[in-house]
């Protein structure tokens, strides 16, 4: 039985609990936030938890084997750091810190005192992500040619970190995961309009062999998008994450190339075949990613979100900063 301890029960922090408690190798034992308020409706809810307003009960705890760690990112590495130092595995929410030396650091100590870390990105565990991976992997889509995303809604504003920092960590995550080419540089621009952040912003990157990503954040959208394209010289894919049913969807689509000897003329013809509605698995991507972080600690078996994995996404969100301030300079990875 995995004994874990949850640090921060304000809007994601109860998901964690109730799909740790749902799973029958792992309980969660204690819980801390500094509101009071938030323990009291945790205690309503789970009479048995122990609660405190104190991290070091969590931290320095015999009973502890894990910390879930579901607090804004500014605190993410502190309390990461200290969970590591007295060997508890970590199970922190995404962006994984808030500088690419925090995340190295936390990898660092991790692997020296071969604890586990896994970053909760959801998405990786969402029927439709899981799907779009396998189509990717089985070169149903062929050579792949751009992902392009737009995740927009109205608020919420966040105090610490700009749209960026809260919401392109699932596209990141999401394209570290399906994408095969690496990322190779990136440009991003973005303005703010209220609380000193940037509140709208886009943002490119460039991949090995000619793949181009472009993720559209923005907190002042009337209507809330979800929705990415992805496109290859064999198939195109569209997931609306909205759509209830039918979230993704495969297009014979394409352009078809042709050059004739002594004709200097590129011959383009358009394909449109059909289009296709694959199954796709309706799960609990967090009770899923809940299971599997028990059994990687069971196991000691490396999560597909570990530490490294959060890493290289900070450092396309720092890179994404610099660029900003720099009205879309090129950075490098
Ligand atoms: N994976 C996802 O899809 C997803 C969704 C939402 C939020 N998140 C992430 O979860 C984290 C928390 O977001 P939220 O929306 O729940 O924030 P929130 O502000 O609603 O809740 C944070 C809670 O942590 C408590 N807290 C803050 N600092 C603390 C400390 N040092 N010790 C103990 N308690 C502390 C606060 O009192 C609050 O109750 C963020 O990193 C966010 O990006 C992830």
């Amino acid at each position: 039985m995995l004994r874990i301890g949850v640090i921060g029960y304000g809007y994601w922090g109860p998901n964690i609990v109730r799909n740790f408690n749902a799973i029958d190798r792992a309980q969660v034992i204690s819980l801390c936030d500094v509101n009071a308020n938030a323990l009291t409706k945790a205690s309503k809810l789970y009479p048995a938890l122990k609660t405190s307003r104190d991290v070091t009960d969590i931290l320095t705890s015999k009973d502890i084997d894990a910390v879930a760690i579901i607090t804004p990112v500014y605190t993410h590495f502190e309390l990461a750091k200290k969970a590591l130092q007295n060997g508890k595995h970590v199970f922190v929410e995404k962006p994984f810190t808030s500088t690419v030396a925090q995340a190295e650091e936390l990898v660092e100590l991790a692997d020296k005192k071969n604890l586990q870390i896994m970053v909760d990105h959801t998405f990786l565990f969402t029927g439709a992500v899981k799907k779009i991976k396998q189509l990717i992997d089985e070169e149903h889509l062929g050579r792949l040619y751009y992902y392009d995303s737009m995740r927009v809604n109205l608020g919420l504003f966040q105090h610490d970190v700009n749209v960026v920092w809260d919401l392109a960590p699932h596209d990141f995550a999401i394209m570290d995961y399906v994408v095969p080419a690496k990322p190779l540089a990136l440009s991003a621009t973005g303005e703010v309009h209220y609380n000193g952040f940037e509140d709208v912003a886009y943002v490119t990157v460039y991949c090995e062999n000619n793949v181009i990503a472009h993720f559209n954040v923005n907190w002042l959208s009337p209507v809330k998008v979800r929705n990415t394209l992805i496109g290859g010289d064999k198939k195109m894919l569209v997931w609306n994450d909205l759509e209830a049913d039918e979230k993704v969807k495969i297009y014979d689509k394409g352009v078809d190339i042709q050059t004739r000897e002594s004709v200097y003329d590129l011959l383009v013809s358009y394909r449109s075949g059909d289009a296709w509605v694959p199954k796709i698995a309706q799960i609990e991507a967090l009770r899923a990613e809940a299971e599997y972080f028990v059994e990687c600690v069971e196991n000691n078996k490396t999560p597909i979100n570990d530490g490294v994995s959060g890493l290289r996404v900070v450092k396309m969100l720092e890179a994404a900063n610099a660029s900003i301030k720099d009205k879309g300079r090129l950075i490098e990875l």
